[in-house]
């Protein structure tokens, strides 16, 4: 090189700060830096921490938690960098180029998944009180590289963070999302793919509808009729299918692996047609009803006042409790109108001891809170205010679940091809636009353990069709679920959103392109 262009070379260099061949990918400032659901509170402090082969994971402390909170981050960064990261434990100092994951108890405003992270040009140091909080905080850590750390093979990229730090925590314990798996089955492998994108928004509760009129998904071993028949179908008549034991017990580990909890759900006394086809003795007629396709609801009820009903949700309750590590078993109660009102109270009275006998505590949609709620329910309000105050006035608890706002199965617009608009259509901004502490007057901040978006499937059948609906509605919920109320405003959010867009094209979510958002492309 000639001495003269060495000298161009060297002032350009000095001119645009960077002499690598490619553009830093990413802004140097982390206040700008997108995220959602948008943290607690961030500083910059001007620097790039970058990613490379030489980047080791690093563990303080030999907790088997934190090491398996390592392996996710390993394998959500190695295949688009194509580094092959080493997790290292031991009490050693992070030194140049590592990754760094701690706990410290003593951080206390942090909670059970709050998390710190300081990123300097040297280091990326993530610390927790509970492991929980360290994988909450490595979604964070994947949203501030660029979008491309999402693809699954080798991307050619600098994969620079902003340097500063962020520290966060959740404003609701219970940040939640249900799946009707009984309407239209969804398997095992679907329904990992909805935690893997339920956990890169922080949620922290999938609730399983396992049982309607249309189908039971789940195999009982003292019932197996249940599964085998009354499984056998689902709306529109062709396919159908449940989980075996092992499968379910398959996928409450996976999404205890991220975090989740899963919330089991057998829908009593009403929506329970096909467990009353598998068992006459179920049917005050005596008479097995018939397998079911349609999509109405409100006309099946299990025979309130036959000791063989309490007998069937003794076994399936125990057996489900078996199953459970989480806390809740949820016992539906909605919509029961082929029960009348003094046979449903004593039959929720005594469907709440028989889950309390099992060791879980009741969960239960909100018209339960018409019957003597047993102490810690759990009410989600989906309806009727009148039965959320009924809950708090008890004692109990509540989930907001507000089907006009929640409702991910709701269309979005007239247009919207899948779906039902019962309850409304529900836009983009509209399932964002919404105070959980003012959906129903008197219910305040501390009676809400949280809030969960429902996924019904009468029209839903298949991940393609799930990931329409629930995108981009249920990252907004989880955003309403995580970030304090005071800095949540759709504007803002409407440019994050946009700003995400390569994220979910990277993650292959199959999401509605609202016209109410810039989706950069
Ligand atoms: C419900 O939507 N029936 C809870």
């Amino acid at each position: 090189m000639k001495i003269s262009s060495l000298l161009l070379t060297l002032t350009v260099c000095l001119l645009y700060t960077s002499c690598t061949s490619e553009p830093p990918a990413k802004p140097t400032n982390l206040t700008q830096e997108v995220m959602i659901p948008k943290p607690v509170s961030v500083t910059a402090s001007g620097g790039m921490f970058t990613l490379t082969e030489a980047t080791t994971i690093r563990t303080q402390g030999n907790f088997k938690e934190i090491a398996q909170v390592a392996q996710h981050l390993s394998d959500y960064l190695a295949p688009a960098t194509g580094f092959s990261f080493s997790v290292e434990s031991g009490d050693g100092e992070s030194g140049d180029g590592h990754i760094l994951l701690q706990l410290d108890e003593a951080d206390t405003e942090l909670g059970d998944e709050g998390y710190e992270l300081n990123i300097t040009e040297e280091a990326l140091t993530l610390t927790a009180p509970q492991p929980a909080g360290l994988f909450r905080g490595l979604q964070t850590i994947r949203q501030l590289l660029p979008s491309e750390i999402e693809k699954n093979s080798p991307q050619e990229m600098n994969w620079n963070i902003a340097t500063g730090t962020i520290r966060d925590y959740p404003t609701y314990e219970y940040r939640g999302a249900m799946l009707d798996v009984a309407r239209h089955f969804f398997q095992v492998e679907d329904v990992k793919r909805y935690i893997d994108l339920m956990a890169y928004y922080k949620l922290n509760n999938l609730h399983l509808h396992l049982s309607d009129d249309q189908g039971w998904r789940i195999e009982i071993k003292s019932w197996p009729k249940l599964a085998e028949y009354g499984g056998s179908t689902q709306v529109g008549g062709e396919g159908g299918g449940h989980y075996t034991q092992e499968q379910y017990s398959d996928l409450v580990e996976y999404a205890q692996d991220r975090f989740i909890t899963i919330v089991p759900e057998i829908d009593m006394p009403g929506h329970t047609n096909a467990a009353l086809t598998s068992y006459p003795e179920l049917n005050c007629s005596g008479k097995a009803a018939e397998l079911y396709t349609g999509i109405e609801v409100g006309f099946s009820t299990l025979c309130t006042d036959s000791e063989v009903t309490y007998q069937f949700v003794d076994d399936v309750i125990r057996e489900l409790a078996a199953l459970t590590p989480g806390p809740y078993i949820h016992i539906g109660g909605d919509e029961s109108h082929a029960t009348p009102i003094e046979e449903y109270i004593p039959f929720v009275n005594r469907a709440q001891d028989i889950v309390r006998k099992h060791g879980k505590q009741v969960f239960g949609w909100d018209e339960i809170a018409n019957a003597e709620l047993v102490e810690n329910a759990v009410v989600q309000y989906w309806a009727e205010a009148e039965n959320a105050t009924k809950a708090i006035e008890q004692g109990g608890k509540v989930i907001m679940s507000p089907a006009t706002k929640t409702y991910l199965d709701m269309q979005y617009d007239s247009t919207t091809e899948l779906g039902l608009h019962w309850a409304a259509y529900i836009e983009v901004d509209s399932a964002y636009i919404w105070e959980p502490t003012e959906m129903v007057e008197g219910l305040g901040r501390e009676h809400i353990l949280g809030i969960e978006a429902p996924l019904w499937s009468e029209t839903v059948t298949n991940m393609d069709e799930i990931e329409y609906m629930a995108f981009p509605r249920l990252i907004g919920i989880a955003e309403i679920a995580w970030t304090p109320a005071a800095d949540r405003q759709w504007e803002d959010y409407r440019t994050r959103l946009g700003q995400h867009a390569p994220y979910l094209k990277a993650l292959e979510i199959d999401y509605y392109a609202s016209d109410l958002v810039d989706w950069e492309r």
